[in-house]
């Protein structure tokens, strides 16, 4: 099975698993990443089944869009089913890293308003300690020196994401080098930080399910 085969076999699988809890008024939060794409032109299959969707990102929107799912502004919608969204990392304890596309804030507020959190991912996604993918920092533009020097004390070294831009018009600073024992912690400490918008460690709002696609099939992981 090819890694696109696997990422289209979790979309499936997150559906399917959806389907059911979906009703004519329901709203689903979307993810961003190549994972969520597949995800979202299956969500397309059954969009006559659910009201609309909120985006954790303009691409994501925009994806909806094309397939004529009604996009709603988050600041409408004070009820979601079910948020679906990829990662970058997962321990396999449902403390994950995201933020590799650069969504991370957009989708750490999604995740947030949702009864559940579904996360699909394949299997290269699954490791024992989380920090091994340079960790996400969405920082304020004007305190990227500031807050680099901070993320050093912490023995990572912080390397700005040259040329992009988030949706909310701020920077990106990768944390390369840590190593995560700890994930509730340095999330906490790291929004903590003056200028620091958030992080892409999802731990404190960790997800609830995870579906693993593997060349063997789907694998749901739940604690
Ligand atoms: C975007 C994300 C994505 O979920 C993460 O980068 C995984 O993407 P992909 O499914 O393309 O591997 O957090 O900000």
């Amino acid at each position: 099975m090819t890694q696109d085969e696997m990422k289209l076999a979790v979309a499936q699988a997150a559906v399917a698993h959806i389907q059911g809890k979906l009703g004519k008024d329901s709203i689903v939060g979307v993810g961003t990443g190549s994972t969520a794409n597949f995800f979202i032109d299956e969500l397309a299959k059954i969009k006559h089944l659910f009201d609309g969707a909120v985006a954790s990102s303009e691409a994501t929107a925009e994806r909806l869009k094309g397939h004529g799912i009604t996009v709603y502004d988050m600041n409408s919608v004070d009820q979601m089913e079910v948020y679906v969204d990829g990662a970058d990392e997962f321990d396999g304890r449902m403390n994950l890293v995201k933020g590799g596309g650069g969504a991370l804030t957009r989708e750490k507020i999604v995740a947030a308003v949702a009864k559940e959190f579904v996360c699909i991912v394949d299997a290269s996604k699954q490791v024992d300690l989380l920090g091994a993918f340079p960790l996400p920092v969405e920082v304020i533009p004007m305190a990227r020196s500031q807050v680099a020097r901070e993320m050093v004390k912490l023995d990572c070294q912080p390397v700005y994401r040259e040329g992009f831009v988030t949706d909310n018009g701020n920077i990106i600073l990768d944390l390369h080098g840590l190593e995560v024992e700890q994930p509730k912690e340095l999330e906490a400490h790291l929004n903590n930080i003056v200028g620091v918008v958030t992080n892409g460690l999802f731990a404190q709002r960790g997800a609830d399910i995870v579906l693993m696609g593997t060349p063997d099939g789907v694998v749901e992981i739940t604690v």
